[in-house]
Order: C-alpha cells, then sequence, then structure tokens
C-alpha cells in the first residue's frame, strides 16, 4: 500500500486559481491517465472494505464515477451513479448542499438501489464534505446503508470529516 500511495502522490497534481481564483485544484487527471496510477488507486480505495463489507459501489460525479467503476470492478460489485441535478431519467430522491464555490443538487436514480444494501461511495477529493454528506444522505434515505466513503484526497483544513457524522471516511492522501 506504501508503494501505491507513494505513486499516487507523486502523479496528482495541483492546479492554481480553477475553477476561482484563489482555490487550488487537485487534479486527479495525471493519475488516472496513468495505467499503474490507476490500478494503484483502484487498490488502495478497495481497501476502503476494511472498514465493512459492502454490497455495491455509489460513484459520485463527476470523477466518482471514473474511480467507482474501476472499484467496483476490483470488487466485484455493481456501481449506482450519483448524478448532477437534471441528468437522471426516474430519480428516487434529491439533495441539495454547497459547496466549497457555489451550491448544486445531487441526485439518487429510482429503483437501483436495495433497500438495506451496504453501499461503499466513492469520490476523488473530500473538501468541505457537502457533496459527500448529500450523497450518503441520499443513500441512506433510500433505506440503504454508507459501508464507507472512499476519496483519494482529504483537504483536512475544511473538515469534510466532521460533516460525515462518524460515517467510516477511507483516505488515501491528504493535502
Ligand atoms: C468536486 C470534487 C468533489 C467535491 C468535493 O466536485 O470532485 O466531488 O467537489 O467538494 P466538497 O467536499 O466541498 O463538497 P465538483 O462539485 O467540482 O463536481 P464534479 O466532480 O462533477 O466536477
Ligand atoms: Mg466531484
Amino acid at each position: 500500500p506504501e508503494a501505491d500511495r507513494a505513486l499516487v502522490a507523486d502523479l496528482l497534481r495541483a492546479v492554481p486559481d480553477f475553477p476561482k481564483p484563489g482555490i487550488r485544484f487537485w487534479d486527479l487527471t495525471t493519475v488516472l491517465a496513468d495505467a499503474r496510477g490507476l490500478a494503484a488507486t483502484t487498490r488502495l480505495l478497495g481497501a476502503s472494505l476494511a472498514d465493512g463489507p459492502a454490497d455495491v459501489v455509489v460513484g459520485i460525479e463527476a470523477r466518482g464515477f471514473l474511480l467507482g467503476a474501476a472499484v467496483a470492478q476490483e470488487l466485484g460489485l455493481g456501481i449506482v451513479p450519483v448524478r448532477k441535478q437534471g441528468k437522471l431519467p426516474a430519480v428516487a430522491a434529491s439533495r441539495s448542499y454547497e459547496l466549497e464555490y457555489g451550491s448544486a443538487t445531487l441526485e439518487l436514480p429510482a429503483g437501483v438501489l436495495e433497500p438495506g444494501a451496504r453501499a461503499l461511495l466513492v469520490d476523488d477529493v473530500l473538501a468541505t464534505g457537502g457533496t459527500a454528506e448529500a450523497a450518503c444522505g441520499l443513500v441512506e434515505e433510500s433505506g440503504a446503508t454508507v459501508a464507507s466513503l472512499a476519496v483519494v484526497l482529504e483537504l483536512p483544513e475544511l473538515d469534510g470529516r466532521g460533516r460525515l457524522a462518524g460515517r467510516p471516511l477511507h483516505t488515501v492522501l491528504q493535502r
């Protein structure tokens, strides 16, 4: 795991002043484009199962789709997308939340998350935790449970962890 972690840290890129001046954007494009980087990231996120077994992966738009599908394949699970508002044809539930920059609404598709399912949520970055909190809320509102939230990067200064109210959090790197 330490070699995997070092590789991911090495490939990760910080882009200054995106999407607004003063915001430092952590960009995983350079990690995912690298075959060994993608494999290492997938292994590290999959290790979140140590927090508890999962029946399904939930990938959070947008980079959680890329990461979540790889993790689901690695673990032999299916994947459910949590999407930005207006993209899903059949919606089970929706939640609005504040972002580090702006606000947004996330939606869970209807008829795909079984009540009682243990969901492994996957995203790239945990910043303020608004996105993760909304996604966890959607999963729980549908009668499923959060086995773990797995993210590549946690930004501890913004205390997203504090908004998760004790739900298991699995972080690959902190910056
Ligand atoms: C970014 C990032 C996380 C979220 C973290 O997504 O990919 O999903 O912000 O921020 P938070 O912890 O403060 O909520 P973004 O909303 O930019 O959308 P995208 O993934 O669709 O590009
Ligand atoms: Mg995102």
